[in-house]
């Protein structure tokens, strides 16, 4: 299968919308980041990949690696679908080193002819390798064959992440009960990642947090516990949880004794229009670094005119402040800056460009003096009829990522409410078909996808008052 995929010489880098320092797949479909890792003096990104089409289909694991996050290699694909317990779809899992070998733990994914395709079976799976690239299939799989509660559903059970703690194997493995249709977090430990016993159920929604959650993380972040998740059927409020599904977390502590993770409230990890399904790793120093899937489930993807779909997000590194969780783009992200532009101590009272601070892709960081601007917005990826606006009112605290005539793709706004303060920080990537907003050193983040033509590249700082007051700009052409 391997070689039939990579003999096909087509493929889609530097497409018009193609990413230049963004993980996304070399041809066909990418959706969950799955089995991120550091082996072998290297990140390894695995995801899930339909090779064939740019469509959704049956799950592979595509596979790259990167020294740095942000040159992405290209590696064979890691495994397929091509067993009894597996032959529907690889869906989303995790890696773990253990003995010098690379662990990936996935969900198999079946629909047995009996079910007419309505539905479906998953367990939970392993695969091996010695050498990061190559990877054979458990025998005994799947290693955990039902999730082990009477109440859990067995249909949708899956998407386990695994991690090491005083010598044991740990995984958490996405769930929903199956009689009422509650989402939950199923918690499986194991002392040598081939048997494992259930736990616990770790966690399970309350109110309006949905009938599944998927793609589950747990990490220790500056000394607290986290547990990360992606819940559907979240209901709007008001703002808040405009996407189809979610994805964010919870504070809290696991007790090992008892597998229960008790907790504080959910709180979203990105408030953009495409952000879904973030998996975490460790950096050999320490760091907890998290890529999502730069996306969301049934939205319009221009990409798929040039044979791909679906892209990652630049890798955040997680800190928690004042008792939330702040992302902030991974320092190794300044390997990127080449040419820096900047401005300090501006008064802007008309729409202004500013020399040489245009592009479709760089880093764009602008520090606004909140207390003298009361409302501004700044555009970006303008052209003739199109542009992307960030909006921002200080009487509301309210900053707005406006994509309704960002170019094709969905017109949408977004819109995330500030905490009180004077300070407003912009942190902004650009790639040719995405933007990334980090807001105050990551107290927000807003994720979105945007697809204007390759000739929009102006950048536009809007007064919409007497003035828009600019501490510093700075620009970064990558
Ligand atoms: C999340 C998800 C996972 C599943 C995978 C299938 O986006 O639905 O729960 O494993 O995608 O591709």
């Amino acid at each position: 299968m391997n070689e039939k995929i990579s003999t096909d010489k087509k493929n889609s880098i530097g497409t018009k919308f193609y990413p230049v320092y963004h993980a996304a797949p070399p041809v066909g479909w990418m959706n969950d980041p799955n089995g991120f890792c550091f082996y072998n003096g290297e990140y390894h990104l695995f995801y899930q990949h339909h090779p064939y089409s740019a469509e959704w289909g049956p799950m592979h694991w595509g596979h790259m690696t990167s020294k740095n996050l942000f040159e992405w290699k290209h590696l064979p694909i890691a495994i397929a679908p091509d067993r009894f317990y597996d032959k529907d779809g690889c869906f989303s899992g995790s890696a773990i080193e253990k003995d010098g070998q690379l662990y990936l733990m996935y969900t198999g994914h079946v629909i047995p002819n009996v079910f007419k395709q309505k539905l479906h079976l998953q367990t939970q799976c392993i695969a091996r390798s010695a050498d990061g690239i190559n990877f054979e299939k458990f025998s005994g799989n799947p290693v955990i064959g039902n999730p082990g509660d009477h109440r859990a559903s067995k249909y949708d059970f899956r998407d386990p992440k695994v991690w090491k703690h005083d010598g044991k194997f740990y995984a958490v493995v996405g769930s929903k009960t199956e009689e009422d249709d509650v989402g939950q977090i199923i918690l499986f430990e194991s002392e040598d990642l081939e048997h494992w016993n259930f736990k616990s159920i770790a966690a399970r929604a309350t109110e309006n947090l949905g009938y599944m959650w998927e793609c589950p993380n747990f990490a220790t972040i500056d000394g607290k516990e986290v547990l990360i998740f992606s819940p559907q059927g979240i209901k709007q409020e008001g703002i808040v949880y405009q996407n189809v599904y979610q994805s964010g977390y919870m504070i809290g502590n696991l007790n090992y004794e008892t597998g229960i993770f008790t907790h504080e409230d959910f709180h979203l990890l990105d408030y953009g229009s495409d952000f879904y399904a973030p998996q975490i790793t460790e950096t050999p120093d320490g760091r907890t670094i998290l890529i999502g899937w730069l996306d969301m489930w049934y939205e319009k993807m221009p990409e798929q005119e040039d044979d791909w779909a679906g892209m990652m997000t630049v890798p955040r590194e997680l800190r928690l402040k004042d008792g939330k969780i702040f992302s902030v783009p991974a320092k190794e992200l300044e390997g990127l800056r080449k040419e820096k532009i900047s401005y300090e101590k501006l008064s802007l009272t008309e729409p202004t460009k500013l020399e040489k601070i245009s592009g479709d892709i760089g880093e764009l960081i602008v520090d606004v003096d909140t207390g003298k601007t009361p409302a501004f917005g700044i555009e970006l990826r303008v052209g003739e009829k199109e542009k992307t606006i960030i909006e921002y009112t200080e009487a509301e605290k309210l900053l707005i990522l406006n994509r309704k005539r960002s170019g094709k793709g969905p017109g949408d706004t977004r819109e995330v409410e500030l905490n009180p303060g004077k300070k407003l920080t912009l942190r902004i990537y650009l790639d040719k078909s995405s933007v990334e907003i980090f807001i105050n050193d990551g107290e927000a983040v807003m994720s979105s996808r945007i697809y204007p033509d390759e000739s929009s590249r102006d950048i536009i700082f809007v007064p919409w008052g007497n003035s828009f007051e600019i501490n510093s700009v700075t620009f970064y052409k990558f």
